[in-house]
Parts: C-alpha cells; sequence; structure tokens
C-alpha cells in the first residue's frame, strides 16, 4: 500500500480509538484501516481497559483474540456503546458504501446494534455521489442468476466476485455480486430496490448509519458529523 495512504488510515485509526473509554462493548470493524484500530485498542487492554470487542468478521475475530481483546458474539450483546469501522465511499450525508472485503452482512448488524458508528476514511474515500466503487450485494448462493437479473431491471449491472480466480465466498458462505449503477443521484431507491430482492441478504449501502465519520487528509485528520435533524 502507498505510504501516504497507509499513514492516513493510521492517522484516521488513531483519532477514532481516542474515543474509546473503559468498560465499553466495541464493535470491531474490518479491513485495513479497522486492523489498524484494532491494534491499537489491544493497546488498551493491555494497559488495563476493560473492554469487549463484538467483531465484524471471522478474520477480525482473529486479530482481536490474538491480541487478548474479550469478545462477545452479536447474539449475546442488547446494544455495542461504540463501533469503529472503515468504509470505501463516504458523501456529504455521511452515507457510505462498504463491503469492498466482503463483511457487509455483520458490519450492518453491528452498526444497526451501535449508539455510535465512527467510520475512519483516508482521504480516497470522500466522494460527491456514492457509486464509483461499485455497491457489494450478498446473495445466497441458488439466488445469484436471479439476483443479478432483478439488479439489472433496477438499472445496474452485477458481477460476481471472485478471488484468485475463485468464487469468494463469505463468512456466511454466501455469494457477493458487484453492482455498478453509475454514480447514484437516490441513494434511498437503490437500497429499498435491493433490499427488496429474493435471495438478497445485505447490500453494502450504508444510510444513516454513520455518526462520525474521522477522514485523515496528507498529516491532518478531519472530523465530519451527521447533522442533526
Ligand atoms: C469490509 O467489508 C469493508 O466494509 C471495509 O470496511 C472497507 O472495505 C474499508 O476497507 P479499508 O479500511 O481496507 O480501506
Amino acid at each position: 500500500m502507498n505510504k501516504d495512504l497507509e499513514n492516513e488510515k493510521r492517522l484516521a485509526a488513531v483519532e477514532a480509538v481516542r474515543s474509546v473509554e473503559d468498560g465499553m462493548i466495541i464493535g470491531l470493524g474490518t479491513g485495513s484501516t479497522a486492523n489498524i484500530a484494532i491494534r491499537e485498542i489491544g493497546k488498551l487492554v493491555a494497559e488495563g481497559f476493560r473492554v469487549t470487542g463484538v467483531a465484524t468478521s471471522n478474520a477480525t475475530e482473529e486479530l482481536a483474540l490474538s491480541l487478548e481483546i474479550p469478545l462477545k458474539q452479536l447474539d449475546d450483546v442488547d446494544s455495542i456503546d461504540l463501533t469503529i469501522d472503515g468504509t470505501d465511499e463516504f458523501d456529504a450525508d455521511l452515507n457510505l458504501i462498504k463491503g469492498g472485503g466482503g463483511a457487509l452482512f455483520r458490519e450492518k448488524m453491528v452498526a444497526r446494534l451501535s449508539k455510535r458508528e465512527i467510520i475512519m476514511a483516508d482521504s480516497t474515500k470522500r466522494v460527491e455521489k456514492l457509486g464509483a466503487f461499485r455497491v457489494p450485494v450478498e446473495v445466497v448462493p441458488i439466488a445469484l442468476v436471479f439476483a443479478q437479473k432483478q439488479i439489472e431491471k433496477f438499472g445496474g449491472k452485477a458481477e460476481l466476485r471472485l478471488k484468485n480466480g475463485e468464487t469468494f465466498v463469505t463468512d456466511a458462505r454466501n455469494r457477493i455480486l458487484d453492482a455498478d449503477f453509475g454514480l447514484i443521484e437516490d441513494v434511498r431507491k437503490i437500497s429499498a430496490a435491493l433490499d427488496s430482492i429474493e435471495g438478497v441478504v445485505c447490500h453494502g449501502l450504508f444510510i444513516d448509519l454513520a455518526d462520525v465519520v474521522i477522514m485523515a487528509s496528507g498529516s491532518k485528520t478531519e472530523t465530519f458529523e451527521k447533522p442533526r435533524v
């Protein structure tokens, strides 16, 4: 990874972890930026902080356990105090596209249970309109062709995600279609359309789920708060 980008991810992650307080239940995101934050949380635990993590993927669970961060499963908590996660894109309304790493399903459930969701971003993630990054859509295997055709009806073009030439399989043993809608004018409309497709388990449009985005740009961080309505 480009050094400058790596540094931005680090800056955003360190800033986000400043919000972690002793005793909190923390949602642990997935991806390269989340990994930096998890390592920082690991340092806090080593210093004596009593936090409990809820992982958003098997990879995150493994990393957290290696750092001796105590974990609980999603089903074992009623709510999460704070979640710290990354993103693939964010817009001025703090709507997101997530799922580049394939962990969107658990990431969205964890976000829904969270009292506060802090998103960390490097400067490449900020966009005027979401959609240059294709929307990941997690689909149960038997519905793949059906979902692909439905996405086409809604104006998208969906491609099966591969990894190293093989079909990508999610933690929940599903598949991912990466859906290209071009730059999205109406995110709520596309989100509702995707939600209406039988066999779609989850999609990567995260609307009204982020409370704060911390974006690093060069050597500075900028914090965007969700506008109060
Ligand atoms: C994981 O599925 C994603 O939602 C990640 O949070 C997103 O892809 C950001 O990843 P990076 O922090 O690696 O850019």
